[in-house]
């Protein structure tokens, strides 16, 4: 997709960090967009903000959970702007840190169910409409570098990811023949709010957590969070690799490299050699290159003076009372 003017985009989680940069670079290219969103709070800033600039942007409440509210969102969508979105961008998602084996079923149901249940739902409620309306159009979710890699303390939501990561290729696949393309955008580091999910989206019907979560480890990730790609800047790269159709969009100089590195596990993983061989390579240091790339991704992993002062406050541990799970794993 090359002209984005008076067309009509759907952004979910539109509202705050990745979701507003992108409403509000692809409301500059000329569309007509919705935010979709679930917090009133990120909804009153994004609508002052575009009630200012006196764009057509429409806001709607939506819980991206909710089938039959994202269903009525289309339909709102398609009484207010006239027709199904011609591009369709899923970035709502949530964030929980905490040793995987103290997981609750609720940190699972939590965070998959938004993260990967949330973009199920976009595309079973707008393939079909896109499809019918005929006209092609274009798919991205914000997925994250996460997909990449396990991650044992934040594993719900790199599995979450990875997970979407591997949908998004099926329909990538799928929708070529209908003229729609389709996106994954994996950033690292995003300077948002996605580190108060814990505390302020979380619904009460899904708290049950085996992790730490207190105003204090949100206060180091939010200090983290600041090293974050511009959002703006992130939605720039993804207008970018719409407009050259590019299935992975790697917002980094050097994206392609940082994935070939990282993916070469899985060829060790592959044999008693390769086991050896990464038994070997994990002892070593980083080299010169994977510090720089890891900089370039973070933003500020491996910067010394940058880095945030990692405080003692149980950031990525388990709930006190779990005495099953490791000492030094536990707040
Ligand atoms: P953010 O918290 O600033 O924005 C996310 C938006 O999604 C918020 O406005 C929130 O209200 C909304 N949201 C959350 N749950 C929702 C639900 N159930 N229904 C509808 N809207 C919901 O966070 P950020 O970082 O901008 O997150 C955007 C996407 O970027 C997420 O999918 C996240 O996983 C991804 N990402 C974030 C990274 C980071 O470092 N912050 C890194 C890589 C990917």
């Amino acid at each position: 997709m090359k002209d984005f003017t008076g067309k009509v985009a759907f952004i979910t989680g539109g509202a705050s960090g990745a979701g507003f940069g992108q409403a509000q670079i692809f409301s500059e290219a000329g569309m007509k967009v919705v935010i979709a969103d679930v917090r009133q709070d990120h909804i009153d800033e994004a609508a002052a903000y575009f009630q200012e600039k006196g764009a057509p942007v429409h806001i709607i409440k939506l819980d991206v959970t909710d089938r039959a509210a994202f269903a009525a969102a289309a339909d709102e969508t398609e009484r207010i702007f006239g027709a199904p979105p011609e591009l369709l961008i899923m970035t709502a998602g949530v964030n929980a840190f905490g040793p995987v084996e103290a997981s609750t079923y609720d940190d699972f149901d939590w965070v998959i169910g938004v993260n990967f249940g949330g973009v199920i739902n976009g595309l079973i409620t707008f393939v079909p409409r896109m499809i019918k309306a005929g006209k092609g159009g274009y798919i991205a979710a914000t997925v994250s570098y996460g997909a990449f890699g396990a991650a044992p303390v934040v594993a719900p939501y790199s599995a979450s990811k990875a997970a979407v990561l591997n949908l998004m290729e099926s329909y990538f696949l799928a929708l070529k023949p209908y003229g729609i393309g389709v996106s994954a955008l994996c950033p690292a580091n995003i300077k948002s709010h996605i580190y108060d999910a814990v505390l302020k989206t979380r619904p009460n019907n899904l708290k049950d957590t085996g992790y730490n979560v207190s105003e204090e480890t949100q206060e180091f990730l939010s200090y983290a969070h600041q090293f974050g790609i511009e959002p703006r800047v992130l939605a720039e790269w993804l207008k970018k690799g719409i407009e050259n159709e590019q299935f992975l969009i790697l917002p980094y100089e050097h994206g392609a490299r940082m994935i070939e590195l990282d993916l070469r596990r899985f060829i060790d993983y592959a044999s008693p050699e390769g086991m050896k061989r990464l038994d070997e390579r994990m002892k070593q240091p980083p080299t010169k290159e994977q510090l720089a790339l890891s900089l370039e991704k973070e933003g500020y992993e491996m910067k010394p003076d940058a880095a945030p002062p990692m405080p003692d406050v149980g950031f990525g541990k388990a709930r006190a009372d779990l005495d099953w799970v490791a000492p030094d794993r536990r707040a």
